[in-house]
């Protein structure tokens, strides 16, 4: 029997949720699950910037035929340029478009093991799929708890021994801003200090940008990958505009290779262009192009980018009135303040998580992650008194 070998595979959890909020007839619900960017009515809007491209698109586009594996250039260019500015003097920088941030990690996992890398380094807790799509693709994943929940802060000590202790040639998962699933990004002094110790271990940076503009702004958000990337010879980007351009569905994404010379680029680019044809052949089209014509259209840069700022004021704000909170039971919300990006963690058990589910009809994921844009008006209130509730319970 073909496919006799084979075990069931368990829904993704975080997907799962979705189609069981969805389910849940209760009127007063939060969803606080899967990360996606809510306004206050807790809708996913299409973002004005991108219906205006899209208009432009349905008008202007003559031809729907193939670009060839690396997807829109300009789409490619127009990101790198915003993202790498003046670094792209001094390293050779260029990159293809991907089916969304996940097609680039992918790829970015198979040229590793192409290339003879074996680990890769992830600061846990992380998203989920990076583990999943690093073990598929056939690397060793080496985990290493670098956060204390409980204080909402990044363990740089820890994660410098563990880089101190690495193999030369060895890859890093470093989350470029608004860490998933904590919301904790290192400052501006923690990333000149890994990006020494990257440099002197001669470790392989993978980068991942998916949330860019939603943590310190548009600008600010590229100072991680910078500092990185202007320290090695080598690294690798996977980018994804996701949540930044509200592109969801549209699978909208590019991977970048910053070499130290265009022979090295080039050789490098032209492996993952034939690892592209291998797996997808040529990525999607259509979010590319909006983005391409968001970022070349000065009207339209300027709306999206006020679009996108709203998106992070309101992001911000939810976190200053959970943070207001203050302490409930064990948990010290005042932290949150201070975070970067869509997500936050609390640490809650997987029961904990259930109770809040079944008495309170509060989704989010097992592990303690909220997506903070979820909370809607009077939300944040009535998560508070669940909590409250919550810790009266002594559910372990
Ligand atoms: C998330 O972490 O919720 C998002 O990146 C969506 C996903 O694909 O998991």
């Amino acid at each position: 029997m073909p496919f006799s070998t084979l075990t069931p595979q368990p829904n993704d959890p975080l997907l799962a949720l979705i189609k069981s909020y969805a389910a849940d007839p209760r009127e007063e619900k939060i969803d606080l699950g899967v990360g996606v960017f809510r306004d206050e009515r807790g809708a996913t809007p299409i973002m004005a910037a991108v219906k205006q491209a899209e208009e432009q698109l349905l008008t202007t586009q003559d031809s729907k035929s193939y670009l060839g594996p690396e997807g829109d250039k300009g789409f490619v260019t127009a990101i790198a340029e915003h993202l790498f500015g003046e670094i792209q003097t001094h390293r050779a920088i260029d990159g293809l478009q991907t089916p969304g941030g996940t097609g680039a990690l992918r790829l970015a996992g198979e040229l590793l093991v192409r290339s003879g890398v074996k680990r890769i380094i992830v600061a846990s807790p992380t998203w989920a799929n990076h583990l999943a799509i690093f073990q598929e693709v056939g690397l060793s994943v080496i985990t290493t708890p670098c956060f204390d929940l409980k204080t909402q802060s990044f363990d740089l000590k820890g994660f410098s021994e563990t880089l101190n202790a690495a193999e030369a040639g060895d890859a890093v998962l470093l989350h470029g801003c608004c860490q998933n699933p904590l919301g904790i990004d290192p400052t501006k002094q923690d990333w000149r200090v890994i990006a020494d110790i990257i440099a002197s271990r001669q470790l392989l940076p993978l980068i991942d940008i998916a949330y860019q503009g939603l943590g310190d702004g548009w600008e600010k958000d590229n100072l991680g990958a910078r500092t990185i990337l202007s320290a090695v010879p080598y690294g690798l980007l996977a980018y994804s505009c996701d949540k930044n351009f509200g592109l969801y569905r549209e699978r909208t994404g590019a991977l970048y290779v910053s070499a130290p010379d265009a022979e090295s680029l080039h050789c490098t680019l032209s492996n993952l262009l034939h690892l592209a044809r291998t797996n997808w052949s040529m990525p999607p089209d259509h979010g590319a192009a909006v983005v391409r014509l968001i970022l070349t259209n000065a009207a339209l840069h300027t709306v999206w980018r006020e679009e996108l700022e709203t998106m992070r004021q309101r992001i911000l704000s939810l976190r200053h009135e959970l943070a207001h909170l203050g302490t409930i039971g064990s948990l010290n919300l005042a932290p949150i303040a201070h975070g970067k990006g869509m997500f936050a963690t609390l640490p809650l058990t997987p029961s904990q998580v259930t109770w809040l589910r079944e008495h309170y009809a509060i989704y989010m994921a097992h592990t303690g992650r909220i997506n903070i844009a979820g909370f809607g008006e009077g939300d944040i209130q009535r998560f508070g008194s669940a909590l409250h509730a919550l810790m009266k319970q002594n559910i372990a």
